[in-house]
């Protein structure tokens, strides 16, 4: 396993002072870095964070396979009702590993695909249940909290979809994935004796990829979780290594947060060249937005902090962001993704036509192309002084993508200890949680409806 971090492009002597780090800023808060690292590693050794260790948990691994095993043969398509942390990571792996979408592919018994019902559109959920076979079908529900939402509204539907097809032993066939602890989740998984995995209450459901919150999935789709776990595992001990040069995530942490705090780059763009890393760039999005967006530093002074995530793909997005991203305004720093070997060559045929748009391009291959587009676009990059810096993973299989998960989970724990603000909460998207309870007559929410109705007056009188 191998994933390397090129900082070369973020570098004054690229990208202008104005722009770029000096030469051996880094090294000259490597200390700093040192002390985020040691900092997060106490809280970890303390029990405060857990998605380090997911990695190790070999018995989950085990049963998720086992019961996996057991199912085998029996579906065609695994369901997957959940949202934001709960589907993103499955949503990234299943893109990775089973292949890019929408080219993924016939289903089968051997080969099932990947639906997940995250969001509450009716026509989307409709179309949904409509191109699934209820009798072929496992579904996993996955909610932390237990109580979001859209999960549960999602899940009625799914569940009764289900019961009308598959009688009494369509429980069987659900697996829930919710916190260990009391829950209404849980409550109602115990009583109708649905499957049960537990998510240790340590891991936040943006850091829980590495737990049967993304694992169940990925093992029912046939993804070999024990490599993905071992590469994540390798990772882990990168990631604890107290030197700057040695640890990509402590780097990469590093780096963007002196870019963001010293040359206002506010807006990190998440940048693949590879359709099969486009899910992990919208897992990245939620994991780099949620963990470090907050409005206050753990001592309670508000700050305002965060970099917003943007994911572009290249070599799309070359046709539809980059005149953007060279002419605009200087407030982004570029991450690309890339591969160093491609399962898959792409060979362009040699036979020339005799007309010189094709004729350069014969024999030569789409590997060799993808691969000169984002060093162009870097060179480009740097002529208008737009920092960017490259991730390059060795190859694209289950141990690189376990390890890329792992090393951005890392990545955005350091930086949250560099900006010292809790990485691991998301009280700003509670308020819009409870109107929501209260427009839709949870009880305890009534203050939450009133409030509701305060807002809208004062959009009245504001007119
Ligand atoms: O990262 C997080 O904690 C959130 O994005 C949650 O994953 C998301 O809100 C879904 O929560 P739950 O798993 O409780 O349904």
């Amino acid at each position: 396993m191998k994933i390397q971090f090129d900082d070369t492009n973020l570098l004054a002597g690229m990208v202008g002072e104005k722009h770029g780090l000096a030469s051996g800023e880094l090294e000259r808060e490597s200390a700093f870095a040192i002390e985020a690292l040691g900092s997060f590693r106490k809280s970890c050794e303390e029990g405060r964070y857990g998605f380090p260790h997911l990695p190790f948990d070999t018995a989950t691994i085990k049963s998720i396979r086992s019961y996996a095993a057991g199912l085998s043969g029996s579906f065609d398509t695994v369901c997957l009702v959940g949202i934001g942390g709960s589907a993103l990571g499955a949503w990234a792996l299943d893109c990775g590993m089973r292949g890019p979408h929408p080219v993924q592919g016939s289903f089968t018994a051997k080969h099932p695909r990947l639906v997940i019902l995250d969001n509450v559109d009716p026509s989307f959920t409709a179309s949904s249940l409509a191109s699934m076979n209820p009798k072929k079908t496992v579904v996993v529900v996955v909610a932390k909290s237990g109580s979001t939402a859209e999960t549960i509204a999602t899940f009625l539907i799914v569940r009764e979809w289900l019961a009308k097809a598959g009688g009494k032993k369509h429980t069987s066939r659900i697996a829930v994935v919710t916190s260990e602890g009391p829950g209404d989740l849980g409550a109602l998984a115990a009583r109708e004796k649905y499957r049960v995995f537990g998510l240790p209450a340590n891991v936040g459901g943006r850091f829980s990829v590495l737990s049967a919150v993304g694992l169940l999935p990925a093992a029912l789709i046939g993804i070999d979780i024990g490599k993905l776990c071992r590469g994540a595992a390798e990772m882990t001990h990168e990631c604890w290594t107290p030197d700057l040069r040695a640890n990509p995530a402590l780097h990469a942490a590093l780096a963007h947060y002196l870019l963001l705090t010293r040359k206002g780059k506010s807006i990190q763009v998440a940048f693949p060249y590879a359709n099969r890393l486009w899910g992990l760039a919208f897992w990245f999005r939620q994991l780099w937005a949620e963990s470090l967006g907050k409005a206050k530093t753990r001592d309670g002074k508000i700050a305002n902090l965060g970099q917003t995530p943007v994911a572009a793909l290249g070599t799309t997005d070359q046709h539809s962001q980059v005149q953007l991203y060279i002419e605009g305004p200087n407030d982004k720093v570029f991450t690309f993704w890339a591969v160093a070997k491609s399962a898959e060559k792409g060979r362009i045929p040699s036979a020339k036509l005799g007309l010189p748009a094709f004729d350069y391009l014969a024999g030569q291959s789409l590997a060799k192309l993808i691969d000169a587009e984002r060093r162009s676009t870097a060179a480009a990059m740097v002529a208008a002084e737009r920092p960017n810096c490259t991730f390059t993973l060795d190859r694209l299989d289950e141990a690189h993508f376990g390890a890329f998960m792992q090393l951005m989970e890392f990545e955005t724990a350091f930086a949250g200890e560099m900006l010292n603000i809790d990485a691991f909460d998301q009280e700003g998207v509670e308020l819009g949680k409870r109107f929501t309870f209260g427009l839709m007559g949870r009880p305890g929410y009534e203050p939450f409806k009133a409030k509701f109705k305060e807002y809208e007056a004062k959009g009245k009188a504001a007119r």
